[in-house]
């Protein structure tokens, strides 16, 4: 096994990347690959920048290029719901791009046209890993369900209305639907960890900047736990 492990910001992997040993770092595509251990697992970390487009180059560079053979995508998101709060965190189960609209033609919102599947499914034992290593750290409250991502910081409460109506999503962020896609087409498993650093409404941009620290704390923890499991 060969995990690859992508986040958009370094902030959100450098709590990894002090714990991991790492023994060689590429760069491809101004992106830098750290090629390490962890816990005996062979991974390769790396920071992709933040949107779809990086987030995709990233992806089939680690595939095509460092033969992973499984990604977790791992950051914050905005939480959707009044239910989930800054520090909670969403284990992926599928993925749906909401930016993606030819409605035009009679496809629903987030409908990649012509593509044999609406959403991008997570993988099942990667799943059940997550949750495993969720329930077994009492203080973060853990929640599974669909990640929606889109070129857009959302910072609107009409716009999560209609992300709930719309997708039935329990979290909205920039990178995680892209992934899943790359994924899809190359046939590799992965999974999609978010932790929450602001409710996507309006003041998001403030309530991220405050958050931030607390989401990567709690989204890391989890995230070791989850490689010590594979
Ligand atoms: N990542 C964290 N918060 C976000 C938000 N409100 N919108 C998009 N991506 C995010």
């Amino acid at each position: 096994m060969i995990l690859g492990i992508v986040s958009a910001m370094q902030e959100e992997l450098d709590l990894l990347l002090k714990d991991m040993t790492i023994n060689e770092e590429t760069k491809k595509a101004n992106m830098t690959f750290y090629k390490g251990t962890l816990d005996n697992k062979d991974i390769i970390a790396v920071v992709c920048g933040i949107g779809k487009v990086n987030a995709a180059v990233c992806s089939q560079i680690l595939i095509s290029e460092f033969n992973v053979t499984s990604i977790i995508n791992v950051g914050v998101a905005g939480g959707i719901g009044k239910d989930i709060y800054p520090g909670d965190v969403v284990v992926g189960t599928n993925l749906v791009q909401h930016d993606m609209d030819t409605t035009v033609f009679g496809d629903p919102h987030g409908q990649i046209p012509r593509l044999d599947t609406f959403d991008f499914k997570c993988d099942e034992a990667l799943i059940k890993a997550s949750l495993e290593a969720c329930e077994e750290i009492k203080e973060i409250n853990t929640f599974s369900g669909r990640i929606i991502s889109g070129d857009q910081f959302i910072s609107s409460v009409e716009k999560i209305q209609w992300f709930e109506k719309e997708f039935n999503a329990m979290a909205c962020e920039m990178e995680g639907a892209s992934i899943a896609q790359v994924c899809y087409l190359n046939n590799i498993p992965f999974v999609v960890i978010r932790s929450i650093s602001d409710n996507a409404n309006n003041g998001a941009h403030m309530d991220y900047e405050k958050f931030i620290p607390i989401a990567v704390r709690n989204s890391t923890i989890l995230l070791k736990n989850i490689i010590r499991k594979l």
